[in-house]
């Protein structure tokens, strides 16, 4: 089993949006993903169910009288493909910097997933790399970093990945897969600019060659609570993500007989 946590310095970056969207390519390729919110804020949850706020979920489970994980997951249409929520975390203190004891409890969690046949897990996360953020980056495989390709975000992506860097220190597993460009408007000079500048910033093994464009459609799927590749229109989309998938297959040496 694969766990990859999508995380970013700043906020709405894109982050929920690609955490949904790659888990959707992973289940459609035939692996069996569970996406987490790992993100107190509950934002996958309330994209893809509309009764996430009453839940359990993750936060339940690290909490110290926590809960099964099976007793969590949500499931969706697709056999493939399960959810598991933020939840309430009532007991479970947010924020603070790395938690010793919280970081068990994740493992215990990608340990309980393992066991129960997933094939990868998807961590949605909160914007930083601190408190519940940092706890799961010590624990997973592989970390990718979406960014919006404007002027001033690009600036913060070296700091970002020297962060990432720094927790290989306590991880030496964590694979840093590379950012991926969000939200690009090629058809407009800044964010044009701001995505070739970033790929001219850094090495080109840390930039992933999919890129996802700025569209519409994505605020649609999130009004229906859907991955957007369901809707009608989509299928350059879902050719991103699925791009973005093999990619990410590659890098990861994951084998094509398990999919
Ligand atoms: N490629 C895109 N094209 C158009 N809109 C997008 C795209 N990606 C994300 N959005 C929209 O931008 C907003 C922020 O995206 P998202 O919630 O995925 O970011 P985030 O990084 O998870 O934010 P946060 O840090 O608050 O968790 C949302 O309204 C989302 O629908
Ligand atoms: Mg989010």
């Amino acid at each position: 089993m694969t766990s990859i946590v999508i995380s970013s310095q700043k906020g709405g970056v894109g982050k929920t949006t690609v955490s949904i969207n790659l888990a959707f390519a992973f289940a459609k390729a035939g692996r069996k993903v569970l996406l987490v919110d790992a993100d107190p804020q509950g934002s996958v949850g309330l994209s893809l169910t509309r009764q996430s706020r009453k839940l359990l979920g993750f936060f339940d489970y690290l909490s110290e009288d926590g809960c099964s994980l099976q007793s969590l997951v949500v499931p969706t249409r697709m056999e493939t493909f399960s959810m598991v929520p933020s939840g309430q975390g009532e007991g479970y203190e947010l924020g603070g910097g790395y938690n010793e004891s919280v970081a068990e409890r994740v493992q215990c969690f990608i340990d309980d997933a393992e066991s129960d046949g997933y094939d990868l897990v998807i961590f949605d996360s909160a914007a930083g790399l601190f408190g519940i953020t940092r706890d799961v980056l010590v624990c997973a495989d592989a970390a990718l970093v979406p960014q919006q390709a404007e002027p001033l975000g690009i600036r913060s992506v070296p700091k970002m990945l020297q962060g990432l860097t720094d927790l290989r220190a306590m991880n030496p597993k964590l694979k840093i897969l590379g950012v991926l460009l969000t939200m690009v408007q090629r058809e407009l000079a800044e964010s044009a600019e701001a995505a070739d500048s970033l790929r001219e910033l850094l090495p080109e093994a840390l930039v992933m060659l999919e890129e996802i464009g700025r569209n519409d459609l994505f605020l649609k799927a999130s009004g229906k609570g859907v991955p957007v590749g369901v809707l009608q229109g989509a299928e350059a989309l879902s050719n991103n993500f699925n791009g973005l998938r093999l990619e990410i297959e590659s890098k990861l040496g994951l084998s094509r007989d398990n999919a």
